[in-house]
Formats: structure tokens, sequence, C-alpha cells
């Protein structure tokens, strides 16, 4: 079958439209270099792994490199892999000086004890050798600084690492969902957190709230990880798919609960023949996809404008 695939790079509050530009050019190169996985035959799990370890790499976006600073000025990442065919989750939980840890994410796909958390992950990421790499950069230093400053007045940290963007201070992370050539659906989800937070908090990132994926269909999801825990966000919908209800329904109707609870999140989602489809309860979802013949983005949808699918 064509292979499908939808990955954001957060959502947000956004004051001025102008910065979408280079978000836009970001996710749509990303989005093209792992659709060519796909192409190739490559299996949804290796293209979600890849777009995460992408998105991770760029540091515009709030995981891997470029990921905010927690309370104490330090980088605390989280991330999740979830074999949608094996329904196999496992993720790291608030892991340091790694570049990549969508990698923990895949190596714990084979293992018993399958999510890690802080020495746990430190200690596996001794033992994979992974390099130690520090996450964070000059612009996330300042921008905690800045905040310090303040006396730490805003909730969270800005969710593109670039003063030009035009997006104001909110959440972010990143995710990938994709469906290959056998129809197999994988998911994966990294984030640095919500930026400001106390030490121990644990994000929806590595959690089946944030991040699921069956036979039926995948969600990656995006925003402030309370408002998204407190929803079930992700797998709510893949269940709703399962229980019968199309991948847009599913997606509408979870969307529609989280605005009566005035949350603060987005979710991008595909299913097993190939539907699209996202939600948002925040002004922008920074989102693109390729349907196999097309790459589209969710950057101009307006702040009324809850939900889509193609
Ligand atoms: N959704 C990312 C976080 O709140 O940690």
């Amino acid at each position: 079958m064509t292979p499908k695939l939808i990955i954001h790079g957060g959502a947000s509050s956004l004051d001025d439209k102008g910065g979408l530009a280079t978000v836009r050019q970001s996710l749509h190169q990303i989005v093209a270099a792992v659709y060519e996985t796909l192409t190739a035959g490559g299996s949804a799990l290796e293209a979600v792994v890849q777009g995460c370890e992408l998105l991770e790499n760029n540091p515009r976006f709030n995981a891997g490199t470029g990921s905010v600073l927690q309370s104490d000025g330090q980088v605390r990442m989280s991330a999740s892999l979830m074999d949608g065919d094996r329904q196999n989750f496992s993720g790291v939980i608030n892991v340091s000086r790694i570049k990549n840890p969508i990698q923990m994410a895949q190596f714990l796909q084979g293992q018993t004890d399958r999510i890690l958390s802080d020495y746990g992950a430190a200690d596996l990421a001794r033992e994979m050798q992974l390099p130690i790499y520090d996450p964070a950069t000059d612009f996330r230093i300042q921008e905690w600084m800045e905040e310090r400053g303040e006396d730490v007045r805003k909730k969270m940290a800005r969710l593109i690492a670039d003063p030009t963007a035009g997006i104001e201070a909110r959440k972010g992370t990143i995710g990938v969902v994709a469906l290959d050539s056998n129809g197999k659906i994988a998911a994966g989800t990294s984030t640095g957190g919500k930026g400001l937070e106390r030490i121990g908090r644990v994000s929806d990132s590595a959690m089946p709230a944030g991040n699921y994926a069956t036979r039926f269909a995948g969600v990656s999801c995006t925003g402030v990880g309370e408002d998204i825990i407190n929803e079930c966000l992700a797998a709510k919908v893949v269940i709703r798919v399962k229980d019968g209800q199309d991948l847009a329904q599913a997606m509408e109707k979870s969307i529609a609960e989280a605005l009566d609870n005035n949350t603060d999140l987005g979710a991008i989602a595909l299913d097993h023949q190939g539907h699209i489809a996202w939600g948002k309860t925040c002004p922008v979802l920074l989102a693109a996809y390729h349907t196999g013949t097309a790459i589209g983005d969710t950057l101009e949808l307006t702040d009324g404008d809850h939900h889509g699918n193609i």
C-alpha cells in the first residue's frame, strides 16, 4: 500500500505568522527525507526513528539539541516509540547528556524493561556507549537566564528556538507517525519538556497518553503534558478507531472533549487505511504530512480550526 507520514514540531500560540516560513521549510524537508525511506521499503518503525532523530537534531525544536532547560538549568529529555504491529511501547524519561533520546527508546523496544527513568536511563546510555553530548544551545541558556531573571514568571519556555519566529512562549515536542508499505504503523515522540518545570516532573511524551499505536492507528501528541495526560489523548484516539470510529471522527470527538476541558494541546494521527488526521485546542499546530503524492501542512489553520483530515 501507499505509505503515509505525518510529523509535528510542537503546538503553540503565535503572535506573528512571518516566522512560520522557516518552520515550514524545516518540516517539509524532514517529511520529504523520511518519506523516501518509506518508499524505499523502510519500515514504519525505521521511518519514525529517522524522523525523530532529524527533528531532535534541529535546534529549532524542543527535543534533543535545542531542548528547553528545567527550573534548575538542566536539560532532561523524554522520548517514546511504539510499534503498532507488535503493540509494543518503549521509552526514556528525564534522560540527560545524550544527543538522541529516541535511539534509547528504539533500543528498549527489544528489552524486557522497556521504560527507564533518570538513573536507569543514564546507566543504559553508558551501556549503549552513547557519546556524552550537551543538548543545551546558547539560545536556550539565554532564554533560561532571562526567565530566571524574571523570577520564573513565565510558565514555560519558547516553542521555537528562534527569536525571529514570532512564536510566543509555549510548549514544544516533536513527533512522527508512519504507515509503511506493509500496512504497519509506528509512532514516536520526543521532548525537552515544558521548560522551567520542577525536577522530576514526568512528561506525557513517554506515556501512552502522549504517544500510542496499534495495528489500527497511531498518534503523537504535543502541548501541555498535564493536559494530554488528563485527556489520555493518544490512546483515546487510537482506541476509538479500534472500536469502529473512523480516524477523523475519533480525532474530532477527542479534541471536542479536550476543548471542553480548557486544555492546551495538539495531536497528529494516521490509520491503517492511510487516512491522516490532526487536531488542536491551541492556536497553532506545527505539523506536516506526506500523502504519497503531495506534502501538506497545518501551519495555516486558524484559531477556530480545531481539526482536519486527509
Ligand atoms: N508535551 C511535552 C511536555 O509537556 O512535556
